[in-house]
């Protein structure tokens, strides 16, 4: 499915487009509480009331730390969990409503993990991996075997005939991260939830992979939700950062404005604990 019949089904919808217009995915007081069972029943306040947006065709950075919700938020941003209250739009339009995700959107979007390992079925070829994926996204059969092929070779998986056969463990983590993005986009997805996509990789990798996010957000100019505990990353490709704290976002902004001046304590104390590559006194 294209992002241009996507964009008919949301304007010939009811026409309901939210006050904050224009072509975004749109979080709206986003509330999200766990309750443990057992005897003794603890509540977690994953998110605590949170709106926020991303734009089609923006890179935003999300931060913050271990436990502050930024994986709740961002499930809740792929349709993967629903959340206690609140509202997801697409471009003014529910994402979802009372019977699923609305018609236009399915595959709409998507989201990449920290663990390609863990992501990809470990019994299923390359091949049966991708070739489900793009089923599911609408490709007709007898378009299946390009399509695995062209996705393969869009994320750098090359030549393709020889990946196709083979099983996820018989990949590296940089190959298997690039083949869970082969995966998404087969779905022309409109946005990208990526958490931690680079975490588990080898920094060499790492950065190969964040230049294929970005060759890959220019080329389909997809709205892309980043989350990560690496502040270089962010700085490195995002146009706008939100940090998380304790299911809020405490701060939000253009990239450079975060970095030069950061106006939450607790975004300075982020900033502060980042080592820097290069200290400053020995840039020249
Ligand atoms: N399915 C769940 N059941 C119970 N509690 C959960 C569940 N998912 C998340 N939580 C809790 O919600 C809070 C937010 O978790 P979340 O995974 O969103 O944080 P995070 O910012 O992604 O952390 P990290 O940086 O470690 O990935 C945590 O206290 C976590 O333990
Ligand atoms: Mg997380």
């Amino acid at each position: 499915m294209s992002v241009v019949s996507r964009q008919d089904a949301a304007d010939a919808a009811t026409g309901a487009r939210d006050a904050g217009g224009g072509d975004a995915l749109r979080l709206s007081d986003i509330h999200m509480t766990f309750r443990s069972r057992g005897r003794r029943r603890r509540e977690v306040v994953a998110v605590d009331g949170v709106s926020v947006s991303v734009g089609r065709g923006e890179i935003v950075g999300l931060v913050g730390e271990s436990g502050s919700g930024k994986s709740t938020l961002g499930r809740v941003m792929a349709g993967l969990q629903v959340p206690d209250s609140g509202t997801v739009t697409i471009d003014g339009t529910a994402y979802q409503g009372r019977r699923g995700i609305t018609p236009g959107f399915h595959g709409a979007v998507q989201m990449v993990f920290q663990s390609p390992a863990a992501s990809l079925n470990p019994k299923m070829t390359i091949r049966s991996i991708l070739g489900y994926a793009a089923r599911r996204a609408g490709v007709p059969r007898d378009g299946v075997g390009s399509a695995v092929s062209a996705a393969l070779e869009e994320v750098g998986v090359t030549p393709p005939d020889r990946f196709l056969g083979r099983f996820p463990h018989e990949l590296s983590g940089g190959q298997q991260q690039r083949v869970a993005l082969a995966r998404a986009l087969l779905h022309r997805p409109a946005y990208l939830v990526a958490d931690e996509p680079t975490s588990a990789l080898d920094v060499s990798v790492r950065v190969q992979i964040i230049k294929l996010i970005r060759e890959i957000q220019a080329h389909h100019r997809m709205g892309i939700l980043f989350i990560t505990h690496d502040l270089s990353v962010v700085r490195a490709l995002a146009q706008r950062a939100l940090v998380m704290y304790r299911g809020d976002i405490v701060e939000e902004g253009d990239i450079d404005d975060v970095f030069a001046r950061p106006q939450h304590e607790y975004t300075r104390r982020l900033l502060g604990s980042t080592p820097q590559l290069v200290p400053p006194q020995d840039a020249a």
